[in-house]
């Protein structure tokens, strides 16, 4: 049995004060969750919602890293000093710095290999364009994008990534995969993780959906059986939703 994990990925929503502010709110309607339940924020909230988080089962990620342990990168912000903060996952690849900021299949593996290494929990989105899935190539898409991330990462280090499948027509737009897409997508991520690594770790990795998931579609998407927990973006803004979500997910 896999256990569930629900993601709430903030974006870049909420200053420092509101993040702890939120994650008080939301602690106490969380507390008896049956699946794992995290928060990845800003990472100028990360101080102020790993403390907020401390005594509550909330854990906190963040949504990038870079894949260099330190050096001549402006801006960046690498595993080591997510560790340091008390940071324990991170999303990777997400749509957004696919689309924006030019990050590709091998980035994402190179990040993938950094988060490991240090010790973090990551989450790797993958998931197909409107046209692609239009054109019949969701499943040569999926395969592909999982294939590159995993370069040269061993079964044991598998086992410990999240994969997220995120329909890039899906996120942010109201519509979601029907329970039946996100399930034979997520299949196909399953089939091809254990292609790579074997049954037995495919039988063990948790695969996410994520897509405008929200409080009324969670239970249907979540009782698929190869669905293993959500990303949640806008719905995981508002503590009733997304306390509503980590219900769903029991
Ligand atoms: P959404 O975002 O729930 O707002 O569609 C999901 C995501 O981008 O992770």
């Amino acid at each position: 049995m896999r256990k569930k994990v629900i993601a709430g990925n903030w974006k870049m929503n909420k200053t420092a004060s509101e993040a702890e502010a939120f994650i008080k709110e939301v602690a106490p309607l969380v507390k008896g969750a049956g699946c794992t339940v995290v928060a990845c924020v800003p990472f100028t909230d990360l101080a102020a919602a790993v403390k907020a988080a401390k005594r509550t089962n909330i854990k906190i990620g963040a949504q990038n890293l870079h894949y260099e342990k330190s050096g001549a990168f402006t801006g960046e912000v690498s595993a080591d000093m997510l560790l340091d903060l008390g940071v324990k996952y991170v999303i990777i690849g997400h749509s957004e710095r696919r689309q924006y900021f030019g990050e590709t299949d091998e980035t994402v593996n190179l990040k993938l290999k950094a988060a490991l290494a240090a010790g973090l929990s990551p989450i790797v989105c993958v998931g197909e364009l409107l046209s692609e899935r239009e054109d019949g190539v969701t499943p040569e898409v999926l395969r592909r994008q999982v294939k590159i991330a995993f370069k040269d990462v061993s079964a044991d280090e598998a086992k410990k990534v999240i994969i997220a499948y995120e329909p890039v027509w899906a996120i942010g737009t109201g519509k979601t995969a029907t329970s039946d897409q996100a399930d034979e997508a997520c299949k196909t991520i399953r089939d091809c993780v254990a292609v790579l690594f074997g049954k037995s770790t495919a039988s063990k990795i948790i695969i996410q959906y994520g897509g405008s998931m929200n409080a009324k579609n969670a239970a249907d998407l979540l009782k698929k059986p190869n669905v293993d927990g959500g990303l949640i973006g806008g719905a995981s803004l508002k503590s009733a939703d997304f306390a509503a979500i980590v219900e769903a997910a029991r």
